[in-house]
């Protein structure tokens, strides 16, 4: 008999791309490193501040299972107002960030040999935990020719009967799209069409500089089949913290509340005590960093397009770019590898995102400051005129 369970000795090893890749290099500082979804930011003081504030006034044991009332009523107040989603403090599950609440999102719903559908080029980290719940991911590809656009014809044609949900990223990581009210009526009615459950991952929805972010949830007929899923993770730049929050019709929440109250029973009591701040305090802070993002997007983009062999459309949203490379003749992961040993510079091969991603490389510019993007350039720049 095996040791380990079937389910993790069968499950494929987590593959973490370029970044395991550079991890085996020597000389580490000479490293840029623009693989990680990481924010260069520091978490807003008034957070930090209120955390230890709660630590030292005792909010030092068990809360309730779902998260902090007040917590859950602000995040409830955030969703009616910001993402036009009708929920009350009953209807919000508080997470260890958004893995968790994917975790929970997919153990909630996928049985044995369920199909489960995700966009072409994809967040490659929803694949395991949906092979791990027993589900088999089919890749829908997104329409590239057209900014990696949703065709829903392209994703009917990968609905069977055993098709249980799809995943919408949006803003997307890696391509940056932000899907219009159109696309995402399109994939709305697949869903009511069929009886899917859409699982929506808005961890980008601040990070948008193009266009507005548009919850599915919001839209008719999608609320009671839609898990949305937050976190603090990229717009507060409180990626350690491990932070997020779900909302979702009371069947659905209750059977993902069952999965987190059995691997976490709740979120750090304190450290919700800071979600409290960061949600209801000055939002500067949050609008500052926004800002900052959209600088940094338009310095690289407009320099990657002055590169030979380079075309970078402008991210809508999220943290990257995700620069069409097809005209330098080499495809993306040889691409990646040979610039993190030729120019020392991490990036990410489209190819790690699916198949509908090769011929591109992501670029995060939220993982580093203006004068390091700058550096980045250069070497890029350098790279593409006299090696590529
Ligand atoms: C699309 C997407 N979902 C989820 C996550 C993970 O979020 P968290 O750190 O809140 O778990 C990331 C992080 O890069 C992401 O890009």
């Amino acid at each position: 008999m095996s040791r380990i369970a079937d389910r993790i000795a069968s499950s494929p090893k987590k593959n973490y791309g370029m970044h395991a890749r550079a991890a085996r290099l020597p000389n580490q500082h000479e490293l840029i490193h623009m693989e990680l979804g990481q924010p260069a930011h520091d978490t807003p003081q008034h957070i930090k501040a209120a955390t230890i504030a709660a630590i030292t006034a005792g909010q030092v044991h068990y809360s309730e299972l779902s998260g902090i009332l007040p917590l859950r009523e602000a995040l409830a107040h955030k969703l009616r107002t910001v993402n036009g989603i009708e929920a009350t403090a009953a209807d919000v599950l508080v997470t260890n960030g958004l893995t968790h609440g994917s975790f929970a999102a997919f153990f909630a719903v996928v049985n044995a040999g369920d199909e489960v559908i995700l966009l072409d080029p994809a967040y490659p980290q929803h694949i395991s935990k949906i092979e791990l719940a027993g589900g088999r991911v089919v890749a829908a590809p997104l329409d590239a020719a057209n900014g990696f656009s949703i065709r829903a014809e392209w994703i009917e044609a990968k609905i069977t009967p055993r098709t249980k949900a799809v995943v919408l990223v949006n803003p997307s990581n890696p391509t940056g799209r932000v899907y219009r009210q159109e696309e995402l009526l399109a994939l709305a009615g697949l869903a009511i069409r069929h009886d899917l459950i859409v699982i929506a991952d808005e961890v980008y929805e601040y990070n948008v500089y193009e266009h507005r972010h548009i919850s599915i949830a919001s839209l008719p007929g999608m609320a009671h089949r839609t898990i949305s899923l937050y976190a603090f993770t990229k717009s507060y730049a409180m990626d350690g913290w491990r932070l997020g929050y779900a909302t979702a019709s009371a069947d659905l929440l209750g059977a993902m509340l069952t999965v987190t109250a059995n691997d976490v029973t709740h979120v750090n009591t304190f450290v919700q005590h800071g979600a409290l701040a960061a949600i209801t305090g000055d939002p500067s802070a949050l609008e500052q960093m926004v800002a900052d993002e959209r600088i940094k997007r338009d310095f690289l983009v407009d320099a990657l397009n002055r590169m030979p062999g380079v075309i970078c459309a402008r991210s809508e949203g999220s943290i990257y770019a995700f620069p069409d490379i097809r005209g330098t003749g080499i495809d993306s992961q040889t691409l990646a590898n040979r610039l993190l040993e030729e120019a020392k510079i991490v990036v990410e091969s489209g190819a790690f995102y699916g198949a509908a991603g090769e011929g591109h490389l992501r670029i995060c510019f939220g993982s580093q400051t203006l004068p390091v993007i700058r550096e980045a350039v250069r070497r890029l720049d350098h790279f593409f005129k006299t090696a590529a």
